[in-house]
């Protein structure tokens, strides 16, 4: 039973890399890369970041894709992946954490008026204006997951009003928390923060469409981690240029890398960052040896994704 990794997208970790972590985790496994695959009908787990759409093909006895990160829409959408085909995710905390500072980021620069600061500064203009206040202010989490609800949970502790957002009722101290699609008009509009990190799903794409920006609270912030599709990128434009929100800070767009000719890097309310929120594994990878351990002993996986509900 062999585990390619075949990682998939440059400038983040190299599947020697990946390989020799594993290896260390599980020394007697036998854990390839592409570069020196062997007997391809020897593959029943591949670990990816960005899975190839023509790899699955050319592996007839695949059991398993291991996603190393959380979103798996191409993996679990993937036409050519056959249904017995099992996927599994990781759940670090060290990305959550730094997802969740991401966030805290961009919310602080507006709490302490950081962009108008820098623009007053290129006129040496010395004119205070007071900072928000975190206890009255009320920021939303869409998405209570592994990350939304680290999210939540910090935001909570630093003293925000926060409000959650899920597909299925939860319930998390000290966070206000609301499900369903009927619910979300009315988290937006009293928000002055909207944190999105949601999976990309057929039921999330396009949902933050002309009608959930309008009912946004004038002026308010809308930042996303999840995925870009999340978003209707012209409709957000042009809500940005009526107010409704005020700002927005995207760390995923739905073509990346953003092509250079897009509008959405040159509109002055919108802040970009390169799908960076989330970076380090921290020592996740040992959770990739055990589900080869799991999958040889014919034990529950860690992680395994709905494939049919789609995260
Ligand atoms: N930018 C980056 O670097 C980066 C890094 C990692 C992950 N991500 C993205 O972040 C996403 C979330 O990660 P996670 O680990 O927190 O996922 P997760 O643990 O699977 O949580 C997903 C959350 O989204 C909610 N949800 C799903 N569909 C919904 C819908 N139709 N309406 C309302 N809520 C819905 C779920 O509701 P229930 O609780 O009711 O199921 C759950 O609370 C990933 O799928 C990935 O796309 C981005």
């Amino acid at each position: 039973m062999a585990l390619l990794i075949n990682v998939g997208h440059d400038g983040w970790m190299g599947d020697d890399e990946i390989a020799k972590i594993l290896s260390a985790h599980t020394p007697t496994s036998d854990v390839r890369t592409l570069a020196d695959p062997g007997d391809l009908s020897e593959v029943s787990m591949l670990a990816v970041s960005r899975l190839d759409p023509d790899l699955p093909h050319r592996l007839p006895n695949l059991q398993l894709v291991q996603k190393l990160g959380a979103g798996v829409e191409t993996i679990v959408r993937h036409p050519a992946l056959p249904d017995h085909v099992r996927v599994t995710r990781l759940k670090p905390e060290a990305p959550a954490r730094e997802i969740a500072e991401w966030f805290l980021t961009y919310i602080l620069n507006a709490q302490r008026q950081g962009d108008r600061y820098r623009r007053q500064q290129t006129q040496a203009d010395w004119s205070p204006v007071a900072p928000l206040i975190t206890t009255q202010t009320q920021v939303g989490v869409l998405g209570l997951g592994h990350i939304g609800g680290y999210t939540a949970r910090l935001l909570d502790q630093l003293g925000f009003q926060v409000h959650g957002w899920s597909r299925s009722p939860k319930s998390l101290p000290g966070v206000t928390c609301h499900h369903g699609y009927d619910a979300l008009p009315a988290l937006l509009g009293r928000c002055d923060h909207i944190c999105a990190i949601l999976p990309s799903t057929p039921e999330t794409e396009g949902l933050i469409d002309a009608r959930m920006l309008a009912a946004m609270k004038p002026g308010s912030q809308l930042l996303n981690a999840g995925r870009g599709d999340l978003i209707d990128e012209a409709e957000l434009l042009q809500a940005l240029d009526r107010g409704t929100p005020g700002l927005a800070v995207l760390d995923v767009v739905s073509q990346e890398p953003l092509p250079a000719n897009s509008p959405l890097w040159s509109h002055p309310k919108l802040t970009l960052t390169p799908h960076v929120s989330g970076w380090h594994l921290g020592d996740a990878l040992k959770d990739v040896a055990e589900n080869l351990r799991r999958l040889s002993a014919g034990e529950d996986l860690l992680h395994e994704v709905d494939r049919a509900r789609g995260y």
